[in-house]
């Protein structure tokens, strides 16, 4: 009866050796087993997760970028690298050249990557938010940064940690109540365009209700009497101001959702032989050095700010969540409204992106 069990343990011996040695190895390359991911993220059990992911520590980040496409983009890239490299983290970095199905694939092989936690800056509200669920199952964490995801499908505390960023309904507002200053207040009757963002993305929905909404409410005689989208983007905000002043050459006012856009009208305005500022007033979001230049030239009336610099705020609020602090739905980072007229610009530029 001894002999079989000798047998036994020879065999054993040798395949438990294999075993260690090969686990040994995949370690030292990196490769993470269910037990790692478990020590990392406790309580979670990767493949069928439904639930908020615990964080104990992490040491590698992955970054979903939807874009590097503008002074706007490569400031918030330049800021969370910085506070990554300040933290001590490894970043794993993706753009997605604005593409929601690149975002898609770039947070499907983010989440192959095994990252300890996922930092995603949606292209649009709706079209990542499968993806971010898929981290959630597979026991990563994710944090949504600057534009956030439907919240209907996808709930802060339960299938994401956070969101951190700006108020774009109140960065609406601010540009409204900054349009009907320059038209003369609230019982102005000009009518005016407004820009768009990228169709479908927070942004672009929140800034587009804000302004909207107070304009509504504080001058409701200003008509907005076209809204086209120019996707954040320069020259096609160019080309799409061209097109409108010919169609709308009474015109007295733009909203442009972001700087590039708004810099992009003022060169077709100015093209169509108009004067941005004296017979056109431009109000925008961002406070890129390209627009506070405008504005302190007199060509554009006002631009609401946009902080790109979120790494700060982003990785105290991942160490909080690694504290395992109770973390708000909303981690807020405040705006200012930058102007000619009172100083605020030119204090500002020595700041601008
Ligand atoms: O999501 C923030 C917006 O995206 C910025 O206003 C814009 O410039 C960028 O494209």
């Amino acid at each position: 009866m001894r002999f079989p069990l000798a047998r036994a343990k020879q065999s054993f011996l040798p395949h438990f050796s294999v075993l260690a040695i090969l686990s040994i190895i995949l370690a030292a390359c990196g490769g993470s087993s269910p037990s790692s991911t478990t020590d990392l993220h406790p309580g979670c059990t990767p493949g069928s997760n439904t639930q908020l992911v615990k964080l104990t520590s992490a040491h590698k980040v992955g970054w979903s970028q939807n874009a590097l496409d503008g002074a706007w983009r490569y400031a918030e890239e330049a800021s969370i690298e910085s506070e990554a490299t300040k933290h001590g983290f490894q970043l794993l970095k993706t753009n997605a050249n604005n593409s929601d199905n690149q975002q898609v694939q770039d947070i499907e092989n983010l989440i192959n990557d095994r990252p300890d936690v996922l930092l995603v800056d949606p292209h649009t509200e709706d079209a990542e938010v499968k993806a971010i669920l898929d981290a959630r199952k597979a026991c990563i964490p994710v944090i949504v940064v600057d534009r956030d995801v439907n919240e209907s499908m996808a709930t802060p505390g339960r299938d994401f940690a956070t969101f951190v960023g700006s108020d774009f309904q109140k960065q609406g507002a601010l540009a409204a109540d900054a349009l009907i200053e320059a038209l003369g207040g609230p019982d102005s009757t000009a009518t005016i365009v407004e820009l768009t963002g990228t169709t479908g993305s927070s942004p672009a929905i929140l800034r587009g209700g804000g302004f909207d909404g107070e304009l509504a409410a504080k001058a409701p005689k200003i008509k907005v009497v076209a809204e086209q989208t120019a996707n954040f983007d320069r020259a096609t905000g160019q080309q799409v101001m061209a097109t409108l002043i010919q169609q709308y050459p009474n015109i007295k006012g733009v909203f442009a959702h972001n700087d590039e856009m708004a810099i992009g009208a003022i060169t077709a305005l100015k093209s169509a032989g108009k004067l941005p500022g004296k017979d056109i007033q431009v109000v925008s979001i961002d406070g890129t050095k390209d627009a506070i230049n405008l504005v302190l030239a007199g060509e554009e009336y006002a631009v609401v700010q946009s902080n790109p610099r979120l790494g700060p705020l982003v990785f105290q609020t991942l160490n909080d969540y690694i504290a395992g602090k109770d973390l708000p739905a909303w981690v807020v980072q405040p705006d200012k409204v930058f102007k000619k007229a009172d100083g605020s610009a030119q204090a500002y530029l020595p700041d601008a992106f």
